[in-house]
């Protein structure tokens, strides 16, 4: 062992906890639901998880994952190209291609994989990346990966796009793609991204379009096909990148759609692809059953329409100033990190669980308590939560 090697880590884990940042993992006893047992903390609301559709414990969902597990075992041993492609993920993936309304789908083993493996390979060297400010970590980090230029344009700003694209137009290679990337849905604003403008400045100035609808996808749009579905741009859109680990069962597991062309590209050359093991069997029938039950039963997504209006206007109607926007995530900016992780433990002594974000994953000053809606939730779940915002926000001086 190198001890100054692991004493340095401990150092900086020490600035942290001084500084009021340091994040405290919470262990849940039971399955992702509205309410489940937390250990030391008993049963708590959850209004932090990613499970818009409340499918994450569904018996349909859960089901179709054990039948999976016995047909095709734990796991696939290997990566896609060799030995590791079962049916189950044809089936997936022609489902995913069918609900993006593209010609065809990949799946990997997250939408982090996705972005990661789809970006440098389709964006390389002469090629120009143009994306959002505030675009989630794995498209940044897949546009490291990328050995094409990139353009940062101010969040959701037209006029900043437009400059990036002129500079693009006028710097790619001769033969060079220009490729504009955006979330459909900000995980940190929860606002959508103005995909009609975009689209309209990337067919101006020649550039493909690249969407990651990850917190979009079972959530926006008449059917909950997304954020390209709400604006009607299905068919418009180049790329899709999407997680298979929020709406869609919660499990794991991301996706690209896109055309058939592209698609097989990525079979060909994407690093994760070749060189990583493919998504579990019982993962991709779990998901799989999710897409299903999103267009069997819309039920679900109106329930989930409904919370999200019944905890928004709660929110308002006690003094609370969440940031505007049609999605689930609805964030309420407290100021400081350390004032936001506090709140979120003075919630969760409440029953409440929902999380406090700060610098570095949004800027500091901006600090935030993100509220995430679920159609798991019922009408007494959002009651309590209201009642424990209430009470904190009223402690903390938020409210009156
Ligand atoms: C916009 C966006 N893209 C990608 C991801 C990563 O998804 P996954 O958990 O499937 O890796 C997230 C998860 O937070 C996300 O919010």
């Amino acid at each position: 062992m190198n001890d100054s090697f692991h004493a340095r880590w401990g150092e900086s884990n020490e600035i942290m906890k001084k500084k009021g940042t340091w994040k405290t993992l919470r262990h849940l006893e039971g399955p992702m639901a509205a309410r489940s047992p937390m250990e030391n903390h008993g049963e708590v609301v959850i209004l932090s998880s990613n499970n818009y559709l409340g499918l994450s414990n569904h018996p349909d969902v859960v089901a179709a994952s054990k039948t999976a597990l016995d047909r095709y075992g734990a796991g696939t041993a290997s990566v896609r190209f060799i030995c590791g492609t079962f049916t189950i993920h044809r089936e997936l993936e022609e489902e995913l291609a069918r609900f993006s309304r593209t010609e065809a789908a990949i799946s990997y083993v997250s939408c982090w994989t996705a972005n990661t493996g789809a970006i440098p390979l389709l964006a390389g060297e002469g090629d120009i990346i143009v994306s959002d400010e505030l675009n989630h970590a794995s498209i940044i980090d897949g546009i490291r990966l990328s050995k094409a230029g990139r353009k940062i344009y101010s969040h959701s700003d037209m006029a900043s796009l437009e400059e990036k694209l002129k500079q693009a137009a006028a710097e790619r290679a001769p033969g060079g793609s220009i490729l504009v990337i955006t979330d459909g849905v900000f995980s940190m604003e929860g606002d959508l991204a103005r995909l009609p403008g975009i689209v309209e400045l990337a067919r101006r100035y020649d550039a493909a379009v690249m969407v990651d609808d990850s917190h979009g996808t079972g959530v926006t749009g008449p059917h909950g096909r997304g954020t390209i579905e709400h604006y009607g741009l299905e068919g418009e859109i180049d790329v899709v990148t999407s997680t298979l680990g929020k709406a869609l069962g919660g499990a794991a597991g991301g996706y690209v759609a896109s055309s058939r062309a592209v698609i097989d590209a990525l079979i060909q050359s994407s690093r994760p692809q070749i060189f990583s093991n493919a998504l579990p069997a019982s993962v991709a029938a779990g998901a799989l059953e999710a897409v299903h039950l999103l267009e069997r039963d819309p039920a679900i997504l109106a329930r989930l329409r409904e919370n999200i209006r019944l905890l928004r206007n709660g929110l308002k109607k006690m003094g609370f100033n969440p940031l505007e926007g049609e999605s689930a995530i609805i964030p309420i900016i407290v100021g400081k990190t350390a004032f936001a992780i506090d709140m979120s433990a003075r919630l969760l002594e409440k029953g409440v669980f929902v999380t406090g974000f700060g610098f570095p994953v949004v800027p500091e000053g901006t600090a935030r308590i993100r509220v995430q809606a679920s159609a798991a939730l019922s009408a007494a779940n959002i009651d309590k939560a209201l009642e424990a915002f209430a009470e904190v926000g009223r402690e903390a001086g938020l409210i009156n």
